[in-house]
């Protein structure tokens, strides 16, 4: 057996498939990281991972921006923590800032990194925020975009891989706090999420 057809054969429960395995999620990495390192060559980055969700991929973008040649003092790593209501796998409008960032950010090239856009509420109050701090300029990188439900039109400068039309887990991503430490990314049994 490969690692895929492993995978495969000892799904946990409520996982219905795996859509990106982890090599498919280095590959989108490593894509995004060279197009981030060529656009940020004379520039320092303050990169801000947004907790929970965009824990793995923060981690990881920073080290392939390392290996796509940024310097060591070009990157700076920093986090934020949010949180927004709405129901069992759909954000709201209302987002709520748990955790902000320990660096200060006027002056800063930002790059907000984030897990998935999907209406776009979570990425446009971040937007605003940090937009409303005076970075010297500011963009976001998603691993995944959900297009299919947008609310508000956001920019996404760095966009990974299109998620289907479904809800998904793993790779930070959670199910009620359940799934994250997943190594792929998967889509669940709808009877899981369903109201
Ligand atoms: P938005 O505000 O709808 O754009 O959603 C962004 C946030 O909602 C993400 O950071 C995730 O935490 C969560 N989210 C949206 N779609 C999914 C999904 O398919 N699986 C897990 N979390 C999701
Ligand atoms: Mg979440």
């Amino acid at each position: 057996m490969n690692p895929t057809e492993f995978e495969a054969a000892t799904l946990p429960e409520g996982v219905a498939e795996v859509v990106f395995d982890a090599e498919a999620i280095g590959a989108t990495t490593d894509r995004l990281a060279a197009r981030i390192a060529t656009d940020y060559r004379d520039r320092k980055v303050l990169v801000v991972g947004v907790l929970k969700g965009a824990l793995f991929f923060t981690a990881d973008l920073a080290r392939a921006l390392q290996r796509a040649g940024m310097a060591p003092d070009q990157i700076t790593l920093d986090f934020i923590a949010v949180s927004s209501y709405g129901n069992a796998h759909r954000s709201s409008g209302e987002v709520r800032l748990l955790k902000d960032t320990s660096e200060s950010v006027e002056g800063r090239h930002v790059l907000i990194v984030e897990d998935i856009v999907d209406n776009g509420h979570t990425l446009h109050y971040l937007r605003a925020v940090f937009g409303g701090r005076g970075p010297a300029s500011l963009a976001a990188c998603a691993l995944l975009d959900k297009p299919y439900h947008r609310c508000v039109e956001v920019p996404v400068e760095y966009v990974g891989l299109e998620a289907p039309d479904e809800f998904v887990v793993g790779y930070g991503l959670d199910y009620q706090e359940s799934y994250r430490h997943l190594p792929y990314l998967a889509r669940l049994h709808p009877w899981v999420y369903r109201d």
